[in-house]
């Protein structure tokens, strides 16, 4: 197996024909054995894969050095858009969330982990919406399957059977609205790079859906969504949720043949 190899299984996995802007190969490499896995990858996790001898390090999250990761928050447009908000509110939508990440990108040390892993001579690469997109494909048809007239309670025990959310320590909550209101049309807005915060929920219930799902989402703005009462927020834990998507593919990496140390998942 190769690098590109392995980033063409998650493709595939999706049906993506090309690396999204927010994942990444920053060292190829070749004959890979042994892989270490982990959501988060740092230099002190580079390290630890040298020490135990892999061979390639995959993250899940991009590092600093994918200087393109906020045009990846445009599939928040293509998911509202899909879900019946007009392109224009649509972008008005991302606009200064698109913004920000623009900001924080530029401010980044975008080549601080990535030197380190080309110094240890490691290939290293990152697998992030492709994996989301999975993920957001298997929340999105579990609710689904609850179809018209579900509450949002009903909403959160469905995410909540969900096997990777099942065994989190973490749990389903409603960030805003009650457990008992009706849900409404429920849209799981992930693997678009992160939630889309306040503006992106607001635009949503503008529109007519009743019931919005992220995997996480700031305080503040669940509590300006609070404050407006206008529809129903329902967070489902990061790290579990991105689990969701992830866990399938290290499956079918396994199944490869190849020797997997993964952290936390
Ligand atoms: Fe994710
Ligand atoms: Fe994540």
């Amino acid at each position: 197996m190769n690098t590109q190899e392995i980033m063409q299984m998650a493709l595939d996995l999706v049906g993506m024909t090309e690396i999204p802007a927010d994942s990444a190969i920053y060292l190829p490499g070749r004959g890979i054995r042994k892989v270490l896995f982990a959501i988060d990858i740092g230099v002190p996790e580079l390290l630890l894969a040298k020490e135990l001898d892999c061979d390639l390090v995959i993250a899940h999250h991009p590092q600093a050095a994918v200087l393109s990761f906020p045009q990846i928050l445009d599939r928040h447009v293509d998911l509202m858009v899909s879900k019946g908000v007009p392109p224009a509110a649509a972008q008005k939508a991302i606009t200064a969330l698109k913004e920000s990440s623009e900001f924080r990108y530029q401010a980044g040390n975008y080549e601080h982990v990535t030197g380190v892993a080309k110094l240890l001579g490691l290939p290293f690469m990152n697998i992030h919406n492709p994996l989301d997109e999975l993920g957001r494909r298997i929340m999105q048809q579990t609710v689904d399957g609850l179809g018209e007239g579900a509450t949002v309670g009903e909403v959160v025990a469905a995410l909540q059977e969900i096997p990777e959310l099942a065994s989190a320590p973490t749990r389903v909550k409603v960030a805003a609205g009650r457990p008992g209101n009706p849900a409404g049309r429920v849209v799981v807005a992930h693997g678009a790079g992160t939630n889309g915060g306040y503006e992106v929920a607001r635009t949503y219930f503008e529109y007519g859906i009743g019931t919005v799902v992220y995997i996480h989402v700031d305080y503040a703005q669940a509590v300006r969504l609070r404050a407006e009462g206008k529809g129903n927020l329902v967070v489902t834990g990061h790290i579990a949720s991105d689990l969701i998507g992830i866990n399938p593919f290290l499956r079918q990496l396994e199944e490869t043949g190849l020797e997997l140390v993964k952290i936390g998942a």
